[in-house]
């Protein structure tokens, strides 16, 4: 029996002390949290240390929202998987689809990255899904298999046994338009289906799948109960403590 998995994608939102004010809140509460749900913040750069230091005895766990391929160097501005790990981080978002956007993220720099984090015994969540236009012309499945063929290209079946990919459907992130649970349920099959190809049978069975894509309370419970949907990676609605925990109590 596969968990479910809860992540938290803060993005680009609070502050130092914000994060503090808050994360004090979600541990007050974490007896809501059931036992087969793993719940995880990735919070910004700035916040992972003090974050951890709240965390730390918690049920809560900490992740990052990105991070080079490199241990250190000359690389101006960017954030190494060492020093991710030095503020206790256990998880890192990569390929997000705003990184990949905004950013020009390709599927070889998310597989750079995604090699980094296993070597670094840091959780990849790998992100993938299609766009509004990719999806009415037909070709998910093309757009999916391709990223996650890409993403994880060279990888054994070991290595893949220790990732976390998170569908998100591009056009339903931010914008309040969901996946249907039958969407949502088809697209986490097809990977399934793929990650067995590409590695074998029991690595897939075991796999997370996480669904992301305008979460909240109110339609969390009928994705999650889907067979291949293990759980969410959730923007907006992770923001307010009550609103994360009614999709953890889903
Ligand atoms: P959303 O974001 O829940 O606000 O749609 C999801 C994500 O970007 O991971």
């Amino acid at each position: 029996m596969r968990k479910k998995v809860i992540a938290g994608n803060w993005k680009m939102y609070k502050d130092v002390n914000e994060s503090i004010e808050f994360v004090k809140e979600l541990v007050l509460k974490q007896n809501n949290i059931p036992d087969n749900t793993d719940v995880i913040i990735c919070v910004p750069f700035t916040s992972l240390f003090s974050v951890n230091q709240i965390l730390k005895d918690s049920k809560i766990k900490l992740g990052a929202q990105n991070m080079y391929y490199e241990d250190q160097g000359a690389y101006t501005g960017e954030i190494s998987p060492l020093m991710l790990k030095s503020t206790g981080c256990k998880y890192v978002i990569l390929g997000h689809s705003e990184r990949r956007t905004y950013f020009g993220e390709t599927d070889d720099i998310v597989n750079k990255k995604v090699k980094k984090a296993i070597e670094k015994d840091l959780t990849p969540i790998m992100c993938i899904g299609e766009t509004l236009q990719e999806r009415e012309s037909g070709i998910t499945n093309q757009i999916v298999e391709k990223q996650v063929r890409g993403g994880l290209n060279g990888l054994s079946p070991e290595e893949i046994s220790k990732i976390i990919i998170a569908y998100e459907p591009v056009w339903a992130i931010g914008t309040g338009k969901t996946a249907t649970p039958a969407q949502a349920q088809d697209v986490h099959k097809f990977i399934r289906d793929l990650i067995s190809k590409i590695s074998n049978d029991k690595v897939a069975s075991n796999l997370i799948i996480q669904y992301g894509g305008s979460m909240k309370p109110e339609n969390a419970k009928e994705l999650l109960s889907q067979p291949d949907i293990d759980g969410g990676l959730i923007g907006g609605a992770c923001l307010k403590v009550d609103s994360f925990y009614g999709i953890i109590t889903a």
